[in-house]
């Protein structure tokens, strides 16, 4: 099911907890809405469940405005950020009970409960508790519970929070699983960039409630639309340094050294921020000279401080047994990964 967003607000008293929000959301896609705490996230999948109403703005499923429906009437399976499962219920009758509801005949019941058991692997644990399940079991059934009623939408907030980084990462994988079987259209909360760079077909990145950029994650990382979206995704995070383009050099703030700038930067003499990738940096005798501020090593990757200017970037290079602490050495930038951004709006120049 296609999901289309045309200008949705939601204010709660003075606080617009979402902002003017328009997007569509392709049909079959898993969509990762990201964004940093209290930038409305849980907000917008409450108001695409129907559980909160909107302050203004229209939603449509397929053909149809829902902006006006009720939760059950939308066929939305939803998972909450606390996926909190009825704790005096087998784990059966948890999943049992979104059709119960529904006044499923019991034939078809045992039948559906069966096969969403067996996709999301919890097969073995029908007849447990839910305190006599791990997290991660837990999170499965949940994800069964909310699957069973054969939604047209998934809704998914946060659900990997509570698990330790092992389970996360192997859940991750069970929810792409089951995402791609039932192809189901899924939106999955979350504020880790690395959870939604992995598992998403679009990333939805937002900031205090206002869209910043749609996109496929690799499309995001590499073509931010602004110094936010470079900031938010990214392990290091991006480098920044403050300066202006000058005869298509940019000058650090402090002054010193120009460095060349390998892409287009018409940008006339304003205040811009320079931002690099860790990995857009390469040694070439012909660069501009920086000074090494520390070397280490994250895995097996060299990683490099070095001074520019007067900023300190860090940059993935092969320095190990060819330059120490204090020397200089020459590097140049490579275009992908550089950004230049307006140092006032942050939008990409
Ligand atoms: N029922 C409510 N009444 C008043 N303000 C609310 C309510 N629900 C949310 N807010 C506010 O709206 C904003 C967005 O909240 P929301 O829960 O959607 O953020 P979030 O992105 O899900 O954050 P987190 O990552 O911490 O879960 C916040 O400023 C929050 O305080
Ligand atoms: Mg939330």
């Amino acid at each position: 099911m296609r999901v289309e967003l045309v200008h949705i607000t939601k204010r709660f008293g003075s606080t617009v907890a979402v902002d003017d929000f328009t997007a569509t959301l392709a049909d079959g896609q898993l969509i990762a809405l990201l964004g940093p705490s209290g930038c409305g996230k849980s907000t917008l999948l409450n108001l695409l469940a129907g559980i909160i109403p909107v302050t203004g703005g229209r939603a449509r499923f397929d053909e149809d405005d829902v902006t006006s429906w009720p939760p059950e009437r939308r066929g939305v399976g939803l998972v909450f950020q606390n996926y909190a499962l009825y704790p005096h219920m087998t784990v059966a009758q948890n999943i049992s009970f979104p059709l119960e509801i529904k006044k499923v005949p019991k034939p078809e019941r045992v039948r559906r409960i069966n096969d969403i058991a067996s996709m999301a692997r919890v097969e073995e644990l029908l007849d447990r508790r839910p305190d006599e399940l791990s997290g991660g079991q837990q999170q499965r059934v949940a994800i069964a519970r909310a699957l069973v009623k054969q939604p047209r939408l998934l809704l998914l907030d946060e659900p990997l929070s509570n698990l330790d980084a092992r389970l996360r990462l192997e859940m991750r994988e069970e929810i792409r699983r089951v995402q791609r079987e039932t192809g189901v259209t899924t939106v999955f909360v979350t504020h880790d960039q690395e959870e939604a760079m992995s598992i998403s077909d679009q990333i939805v990145l937002m900031r205090a409630g206002k869209l910043q950029q749609r996109d496929p994650a690799q499309t995001l990382y590499h073509n931010p639309v602004n110094r936010f979206a470079a900031e938010f995704l990214g392990n290091p995070p991006i480098n920044q340094i403050k300066g202006r383009v000058e005869n298509g050099l940019f000058r650090t703030r402090e002054g010193g050294v120009g460095i060349p700038l390998p892409i287009n930067a018409a940008c006339g003499n304003r205040p811009a921020i320079l931002a690099v990738r860790a990995e857009s940096f390469v040694l070439d005798e012909g660069g501009f000279p920086c000074e090494v501020a520390e070397l280490f090593e994250i895995g097996k990757e060299e990683m490099a401080s070095l001074r520019v200017g007067g900023a300190v970037v860090r940059a993935y290079l092969p320095l190990e047994g060819r330059s120490g602490k204090g020397d200089t050495v020459r590097v140049r930038l490579k275009p992908r990964g550089v950004f230049l951004f307006d140092e006032k709006t942050g939008e990409r120049l």
